[in-house]
């Protein structure tokens, strides 16, 4: 949605970042598994531990009453804890979610733009995230420059190139 807020995420939106994150891992229609079975499990664990630590990044979407609606971050994990979408060492992975209501209109492409940008200016010279295949947001990361480099079973790791 044009115009909305976007300001950089802080050490207090680490639950807004969970609750994202819970949308990322249950994006199908019916899924039903528990919000905090995922928060604890080993592969989400990782990508808010600590949050916010040095060498994290991300940004928060605000509704005009001031309230989160959506977030994008990245972190750098280590090749022995890798994340879904880990390409390598010293390539960020990023995460995204937006409050169902709010899908839509735009509010996740003006967080990953947002969060790209950030990257590239800090130097980095590559993104990372990984999707499954039937997620529509497959579609918004290609537009957004984001090209399949390691196919699995069910799900993809997309790169962009940001230099
Ligand atoms: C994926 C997600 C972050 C996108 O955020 P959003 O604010 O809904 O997306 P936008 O409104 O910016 O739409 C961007 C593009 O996504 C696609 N898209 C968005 N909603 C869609 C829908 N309901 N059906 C099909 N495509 C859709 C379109 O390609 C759209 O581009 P367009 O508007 O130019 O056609 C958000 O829908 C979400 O939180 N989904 C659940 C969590 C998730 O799947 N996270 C990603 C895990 S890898």
């Amino acid at each position: 949605m044009p115009g909305l807020p976007i300001r950089a995420a802080l050490p207090s939106d680490g639950a807004f970042l969970a609750d994202m994150m819970v949308e990322a891992a249950t994006w199908r229609a019916g899924a039903v598994r528990p919000r905090h079975e995922i928060l604890s499990s080993e592969e989400y664990r990782r990508y808010l531990a600590g949050w916010l630590r040095p060498g994290d990044a991300g940004f928060v979407a605000e509704s005009p009453g001031g309230e989160p609606i959506g977030a994008a971050w990245y972190r750098m994990l280590p090749r022995d804890e890798p994340g879904f979408g880990w390409v390598g060492t010293g390539v960020p992975e990023l995460i995204i979610g937006v409050r169902p209501v709010w899908r839509a209109h735009g509010v996740g492409r003006a967080l990953l733009q947002r969060l790209a940008e950030h990257a590239r200016a800090q130097g980095f010279a590559r993104i990372s995230l990984s999707v499954e295949r039937e997620n529509y947001a497959v579609s918004l990361y290609r537009s957004e420059g984001f090209a399949v480099v390691r196919r699995g079973i069910g799900r993809d790791v997309m790169v962009k190139r940001l230099r």
